[in-house]
């Protein structure tokens, strides 16, 4: 079984390709390495000692991947090329609509072309917005409020009406909480290019001393500590998550849709917490105002991906700052170093 991996050689690409290596599935890779480095695909082939066919191109250029469909014998497609900036996605709506929303229309436009009808997509809880009531379930509405999370839920959208309009098409939407930590060897892991946006990423740098402090945005929610509370899940836990939905997908259920998440809330002074215990430092941080967008508290009801894939997260809290501190300790330039 030949696996095409679109966004392979970032942040959950790269750890999901080791899985799917590891369980004895072939992997092509397609990446316009926008915002990761062909590195970390060497190193996944360190950690499995197999090897993964590269292409360097964009989902937007259909000549690329209708190569890629004549040249291998793919079977599933796992799509995570995508931006993932909310911030940027405001000052960038048009790239990033072209890019998420168009790409992944020109990848299934190649995929019917090639007949390859199974895909499984990278959503994300941002699709939920600001839910009315915890834990999340799949069938809570849905609400956005940046050209990021838009960008997503207009895909849930096209794949819906693609589903509809064909039954052989097969598609596991996978709506991400909070992706944190990294594989245990230490050797791939979360590389942000810029300053980091989000809270895990943030907190190693200050650890490795790339940053004097943390700013935690808020300390007046309604949660048990008052600063934020997110449903952080191990990224090895998800990369699996992947493989059940593609189990999944073999048993033609046209489209479904899944929380990929723990179902437990931790707050940043939490998160702060573990990785001091992971890194034996002290984490300097101060309170400022709110990020404009935060919600107070966020987490899955993960039990329809429990019953129907036979998945739920193994990982703890220690093991997500743990693994994150190895991979920033040793590397602490990401791949660059
Ligand atoms: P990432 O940026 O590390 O990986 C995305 C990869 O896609 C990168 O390697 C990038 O170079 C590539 N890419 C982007 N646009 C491309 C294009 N047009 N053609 C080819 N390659 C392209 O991000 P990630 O954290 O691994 O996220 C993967 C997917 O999961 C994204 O779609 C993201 O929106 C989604 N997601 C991520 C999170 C998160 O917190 N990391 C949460 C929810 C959903
Ligand atoms: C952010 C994105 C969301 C995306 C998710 C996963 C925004 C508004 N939302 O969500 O669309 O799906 O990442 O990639 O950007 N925090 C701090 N200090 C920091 C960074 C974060 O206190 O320097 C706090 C936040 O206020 C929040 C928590 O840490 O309470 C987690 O933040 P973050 O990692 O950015 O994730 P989300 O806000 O859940």
């Amino acid at each position: 079984m030949t696996i095409f991996v679109t966004g392979g050689a970032g942040y959950i690409g790269s750890h999901t390709i080791v899985e799917l290596l590891e369980n004895g599935q072939q992997v092509v890779v397609l990446d316009n390495l926008s915002n990761s480095s062909k590195e970390a695909l060497r190193r996944v082939e360190v950690i499995t000692s197999k090897s993964v066919t590269f292409y360097q191109g964009d989902v937007l250029d259909p000549i690329i991947l209708n190569k890629i469909f004549s040249e291998h014998d793919i079977t599933s497609v796992i799509h995570f090329a995508g931006l993932k900036s909310v911030g940027e996605s405001v000052v960038q709506p048009l790239r990033y609509y072209e890019n998420n929303v168009t790409g992944t229309v020109v990848l299934c436009q190649a995929m019917a072309k090639a007949n390859v009808k199974n895909l499984v997509f990278s959503s994300s809880a941002t699709v939920y917005g600001d839910p009315a009531s915890l834990p999340i379930l799949e069938s809570f509405p849905t609400d956005t409020t940046n050209p990021y999370g838009q960008s997503k839920l207009m895909v849930e959208h096209v794949l819906t009406d693609l589903a509809a309009s064909d039954s052989s098409w097969n598609i596991a939407v996978l709506r991400y909480f909070n992706p944190v930590g990294a594989h245990a060897s230490g050797t791939i892991g979360e590389d942000p290019n810029d300053i980091p946006n989000n809270l895990m990423p943030f907190i190693a740098q200050v650890a490795v001393g790339k940053r004097d402090k943390l700013n935690v945005f808020g300390s007046d929610y309604d949660t048990h500590d008052g600063t934020g509370v997110r449903d952080y899940i191990h990224v090895v836990d998800l990369a699996i998550g992947h493989l059940k939905a593609l189990d999944k997908l073999a048993t033609n259920p046209g489209l479904v849709t899944y929380n990929i998440g723990t179902g437990v809330g931790y707050s940043v002074l939490d998160m702060v917490k573990a990785f001091e215990k992971a890194c034996g430092k002290s984490i300097a941080y101060q309170i400022v105002d709110r990020r404009p967008g935060d919600i107070a508290a966020c987490y899955a009801n993960p039990k329809k991906a429990k019953s129907e894939l036979g998945w739920a997260a193994i990982h703890t809290i220690d093991d997500m700052a743990q693994s994150s501190w190895l991979w920033q300790s040793n590397n602490p330039n990401g791949y660059e170093g």
